[in-house]
């Protein structure tokens, strides 16, 4: 096979390179406590000791979560279900400072445990964080390391395997965006215990190996 190396552009990584991404949804609160809600697909878990798990989260700088970081230290990243597209994409507009989102949309909100922004009832999975480190990688943007203080999920969802559970929450996933700069979007819903056992039969069938 031969290959071909693709133009670097500022969108490179959500139009050339070929990648999924998580949707969260991560609230803040401003300084008069006014709550922020945006859609955030640059979240990335991580830990390098049993001691310090945190979160890295990558932002244009002038979005209001960015600023609302940067002015309380607090945010927490909520998890959608893919059910709920229309209302994370309204969570998407820009709004003047000092708007929640969440009100134009069907979300619900409840307290925190350890922060004073909120968690989306209606999310299936929270992390809570507390600002450890802000990196300014460029004039437009900040790449905010927070420490994870809480991860919360609905009550008996993580009694279920692991398989099971990401099939049930039925998150979206994000493939960038389309040739006429629409977002592509899929979920985890079909995947099933059932479904990952027919794989290997699959590629034998594909490889034309099967009995
Ligand atoms: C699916 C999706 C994922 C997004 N991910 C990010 C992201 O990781 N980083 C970012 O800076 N903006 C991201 N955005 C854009 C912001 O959510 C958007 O600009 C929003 O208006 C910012 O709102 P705010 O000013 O209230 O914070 C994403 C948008 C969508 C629709």
């Amino acid at each position: 096979m031969q290959k071909e190396s693709l133009a670097l552009h500022v969108m490179w990584h959500v139009d050339a390179l070929l990648q999924v991404f998580p949707i969260t949804i991560v609230t803040t609160v401003d300084k008069d406590g006014n709550i922020n809600a945006a859609p955030y697909s640059l979240v990335v878990p991580f830990c390098s000791s049993p001691r310090n798990p945190q979160m890295l989260l990558i932002s244009n700088r002038n979005w209001h979560t960015a600023q609302n970081i940067e002015a309380t230290g607090e945010f927490v990243i909520n998890y959608p279900r893919a059910a709920h597209l229309r209302e994370i994409t309204t969570t998407s507009r820009f709004y003047p400072a000092g708007v929640n989102e969440l009100i134009y949309t069907e979300f619900t909100v409840m307290p925190a445990r350890f922060v004073s922004p909120p968690r989306i009832v209606e999310c299936y999975q929270h992390i809570e964080c507390r600002v450890h480190a802000i990196m300014r990688p460029s004039p437009t943007q900040v790449n905010i390391v927070g420490a994870v203080l809480d991860l919360s999920a609905d009550q008996g969802l993580y009694a279920r395997s692991r398989l099971d559970r990401t099939a049930h929450v039925n998150a979206p996933l994000y493939w960038g965006i389309d040739e006429t700069r629409g977002h592509i979007y899929g979920t985890t819903g079909a995947l099933s215990t059932e479904a990952v056992e027919a794989l290997p039969e699959d590629r034998k069938k594909v490889a034309g190996k099967a009995p």
